[in-house]
């Protein structure tokens, strides 16, 4: 499925989901925001940057694509059957800081999003719009075509939702870079050079291709029987 993505929900109205909230509104998307409470205390704020405050229920009935910027040691707390048969674009990293100490999502024999995903059953994850900074992501969109213009890698397992995704992160003003399926989505986490780029397209996908070599792609290729994911 590739049905271009018009209404764009967003869980989680932090750092990064009030950014990627207000490229996607700048974009003209319909986008909807919520956080794990009532959404009122956000509503003033993202009424500002042209979104709308809703629950996590609305957002989920009403966008054909979900974007989850929520800690990701909170990932169980998603509605998983409500989001059954949904793109949903996984832009949360295990950050020791805001999630505690949790080896299970810092397991080298699986990428966080294959985990999401395992929760998640029956939804359609893709791993994007997580290794940048927030920060960067709001000094760096540039049109299409403009010099120096930064790319945002995605790893999926469909080429219709990869599709999507690129549509998405080049109207958000990004070029998209296509990292591979959902597994190699680790190349995109904390420990992987990748993680926190801020670099244009040709630049990242060196960086993509050098994971093997790294000390982070060996050991995840060791965890993973010898082999980091089938190509
Ligand atoms: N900050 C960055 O530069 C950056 C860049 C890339 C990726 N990320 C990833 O994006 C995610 C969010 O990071 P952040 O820096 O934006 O964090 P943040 O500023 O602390 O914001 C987190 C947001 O998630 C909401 N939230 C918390 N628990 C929730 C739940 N169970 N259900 C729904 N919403 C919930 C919080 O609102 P309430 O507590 O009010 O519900 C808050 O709006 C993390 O996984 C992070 O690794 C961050």
């Amino acid at each position: 499925m590739d049905a271009p993505i018009r209404t764009l929900g967003i869980i989680g109205a932090g750092r990064l989901g009030t950014v990627l909230a207000t490229l996607a509104a700048s974009a003209g998307y319909r986008v909807l925001v919520a956080r794990s409470g009532a959404p009122e205390p956000i509503a003033r704020a993202m009424a500002a940057i042209g979104a709308t405050a809703s629950s996590i229920d609305a957002v989920i009935d009403e966008a054909d694509a979900v974007v989850l910027a929520l800690p990701l040691g909170s990932y169980r707390t998603l509605p998983a059957q409500r989001l059954r048969g949904m793109l949903v674009i996984d832009a949360m990293n295990y950050w020791w800081g805001a999630d505690g100490i949790r080896p299970d999502l810092n397991d080298p024999r699986t990428s966080t999003s294959e985990l999401v995903q395992e929760f998640l059953h029956g939804a359609r994850v893709v791993k994007a719009l997580g290794h940048m900074g927030y920060q960067d992501l709001e000094d760096e969109a540039k049109p299409a075509g403009a010099p120096g213009r930064k790319a945002i890698a995605i790893a999926g397992d469909a080429a219709g939702d990869l599709a999507a995704v690129s549509r998405l992160v080049d109207d958000m003003g990004f070029d998209p870079v296509i990292a591979g399926p959902l597994a190699s989505g680790i190349m995109l986490e904390p420990g992987a050079e990748a993680f926190g780029a801020d670099v244009d397209a040709g630049e990242l996908r060196a960086m993509l291709e050098r994971f093997e070599a790294s000390q982070r792609g060996i050991v995840v290729a060791r965890a993973r029987g010898g082999t980091l994911w089938e190509r």
